[in-house]
């Protein structure tokens, strides 16, 4: 049960039967969890955020690399169309970081 009520749960629904994939599923979410929880904390320690926000682009960006690999290895036929997803979401974190924290980043030496 989520201790909070934006809180993303796993579950056997984003189950995809290869524990390679689920496990990086299962660190994004808690990824997503703690950078949620930092933002609705009281401090917004943004040097917390920005790290995991950076933890979370670094991530994303192997991640889609692996599942992009594993659906041409196994002749996905909407591989192309999954890349571009994952090309999408890539920009979207890369735009959100960048938008929110690019002074603080700036300020402290932050890629
Ligand atoms: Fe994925």
């Amino acid at each position: 049960m989520a201790n909070f009520p934006w809180e993303i749960e796993w579950s056997d629904a984003l189950c995809m039967s290869n524990p390679e994939i689920d496990s990086e599923h299962q660190h994004f979410i808690e990824l997503v969890n703690d950078l949620n929880g930092e933002i609705m904390n009281q401090r917004r320690d943004k040097a917390v955020i920005v790290n995991i926000m950076k933890l979370i682009l670094e991530g994303a960006i192997a991640h889609f690399e692996h599942e992009e690999r594993l659906l041409v290895e196994n002749a996905y036929s909407a591989a192309q169309e999954h890349t571009q997803v994952h090309s999408g979401l890539t920009s979207k974190i890369k735009q959100a970081s960048t938008e929110r924290y690019s002074e603080y980043r700036a300020q402290h030496s932050v890629d």
